[in-house]
């Protein structure tokens, strides 16, 4: 389609949206049925958001428009659709989605893994009880996350993920751990990190320290550049490789899960896999009306580009998934946060909302005033499970899911007050419910698939490149300048700061 079409396609969403949520629900009986999916155990509902009849139909145009079904079966077949880095994006392989070749190289090198990870059960490198997990971005916040959520009841290896160069992130866990008994996964998809270079390094000196014979005996590395983590001392066998065409925000799947495989037992790791499986099946053979992350990318359109709103809030009513919003924090911003097109124009339009949020109920004692009464509209983001992460008196487990429809409903609906304008409250605010059976391997894996997928829509949708991320390199290449002291090129408040912290 011309760039025209597009445009035209554009026009015609940005014209609408006006009926409120309750006038919605009123001209729209059948919302519940059409805006309703059930998919890998989990209840999307999208009921609550100005997605009206006529909006989804000219959402669906614009994703004809654009190409969105051609660019997400150039994704499952391994085309390069990283124009930018001119290579494909190879993270569904990694759950045996795609192209036969490049499932079985994923598979072959899981394989790799699980030889490892049997390795490391039956004591061939000692007794290990603790794992120290050094990487930082992606190559931490999923595994992170996976671990959070899941890994807290098993009884098996205590892991402790270290991301932070502040050497006081990497001194807690020392402090907890045993080096005699502890492995050091460093996990880096370049293996030239700084962050997690220097952190690898402080934690070799600690287990030197702490009497270990062979320190580098102790280091698994996860990375694209087994050469690098050759010449850094790493011994081939235990260097878990993943390919370069998996992005580091999308690379929980690889060999970076691996600390996460270890906390839940293979078995576990594989159910990940299959959820999210799953959602890559639905994502591909779904109609765009009923396609959850389709869907949900045109929820976040609506609201980025129609509505205005700048950020979108997130919240897990659930201990389990507190970390979710800072893993969404970068899949989404990292991956969207944009200004040209994947032909270098100016998008013209707004990219990836600032996603921001917290856990529930905590948040409604702190942000939630904001959400019902603030002068900013912020579309949330619910996310809740059926079944309870906790064994007390099923009142706590009640009042938790009570409490996240409530949000939802009260936001929706307001409540006048004519005598008093600061008790009034004006509704019409959104929201999107994410309702999980139970928070498990397979459900977990659907979920981060689903928000992968969403992403990715989003992207085609403003055609936009999700899977390059140049914006932090400037960034980096001035930390490098300012500490070998060349400070010349730079203004004079940064020179002094530099001069402050130089003595
Ligand atoms: O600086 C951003 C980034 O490149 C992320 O995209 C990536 O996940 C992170 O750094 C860590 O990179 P690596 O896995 O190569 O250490």
């Amino acid at each position: 389609m011309t760039d025209g079409t597009i445009e035209a396609a554009w026009k015609a969403i940005e014209g609408e949206g006006a009926d409120t949520l309750t006038a919605l629900f009123e001209t729209e009986p059948d919302r519940l049925s059409r805006l309703v999916v059930e998919e890998a155990g989990i209840r999307f509902d999208f009921a609550k958001t100005h997605l009206s009849r006529g909006l989804l139909d000219k959402f669906v145009a614009l994703a004809e428009a654009t190409g969105f079904a051609k660019a997400r079966d150039a994704l499952f077949a391994g085309e390069v659709v990283n124009t930018s880095e001119g290579r494909a994006a190879e993270h569904p392989a990694e759950r045996g989605s795609g192209a036969p070749d490049s499932v079985a190289r994923a598979r072959s090198l899981h394989q790799r893994m699980r030889a490892l990870i049997d390795a490391i059960e039956a004591e061939a490198m000692g007794p290990i009880a603790h794992v120290l997990h050094i990487g930082i971005g992606g190559s931490a916040l999923g595994p992170h996350l996976l671990i959070d959520a899941l890994g807290r009841d098993a009884d098996r290896y205590d892991v402790e993920v270290v991301s932070n160069v502040d050497g006081a992130a990497l001194e807690a866990a020392f402090r907890r751990f045993d080096p005699q008994a502890t492995l050091v996964a460093v996990a880096s998809k370049t293996f030239t990190t700084t962050e997690t270079m220097l952190n690898a390094r402080s934690a070799l000196a600690w287990l030197e320290e702490g009497g270990v014979e062979d320190p580098f005996g102790r280091v698994v590395a996860l990375t694209a550049a087994p050469d690098k983590a050759i010449e850094w001392g790493v011994d081939e066998t235990r260097i878990l490789p993943f390919g370069e065409s998996v992005g580091g925000r999308y690379s929980l799947w690889s060999s970076i899960g691996f600390p996460a495989a270890l906390a839940l037992g293979w078995d576990g790791f594989e159910s990940l896999l299959e959820g999210a499986a799953a959602m890559d099946r639905h994502f591909r053979l779904a109609p765009p009306t009923r396609n959850a992350p389709l869907l949900a990318a045109f929820v976040d359109r609506l609201y980025a580009n129609v509505k205005g709103c700048e950020t979108r809030g997130l919240f897990a009513y659930d201990e389990r998934l507190r970390l979710l919003p800072s893993y969404l924090q970068q899949l989404e911003m990292e991956s969207n946060g944009k200004s040209v097109t994947r032909d270098g124009q100016p998008v013209g339009r707004a990219t990836a909302p600032i996603t921001w949020g917290g856990v529930g109920t905590d948040a409604q004692h702190a942000v939630f005033q904001l959400l019902h009464q603030g002068t900013h509209l912020v579309p949330v983001e619910f996310i809740a499970s059926i079944e309870a992460g906790d064994t007390l008196d099923e009142a706590h487990h009640r009042q938790l899911l009570v409490n996240c429809f409530a949000q939802g409903a009260a936001l929706m609906a307001g409540r006048a007050n004519a005598e008093d304008p600061a008790r009034a409250y004006p509704g019409n605010r959104p929201s999107t419910t994410l309702l999980l059976d139970r928070v498990d391997p397979a459900t977990l894996g659907a979920l981060i698939a689903f928000y992968e997928h969403r992403t990715f829509a989003n992207a085609a949708l403003l055609g936009i490149n999700p899977f390059d991320q140049f914006g932090v390199e400037l960034g980096k290449e001035i930390a490098r300048s300012l500490d070998s002291g060349g400070t010349d090129a730079f203004d004079s408040s940064t020179k002094a700061l530099l001069a402050r912290i130089s003595g």
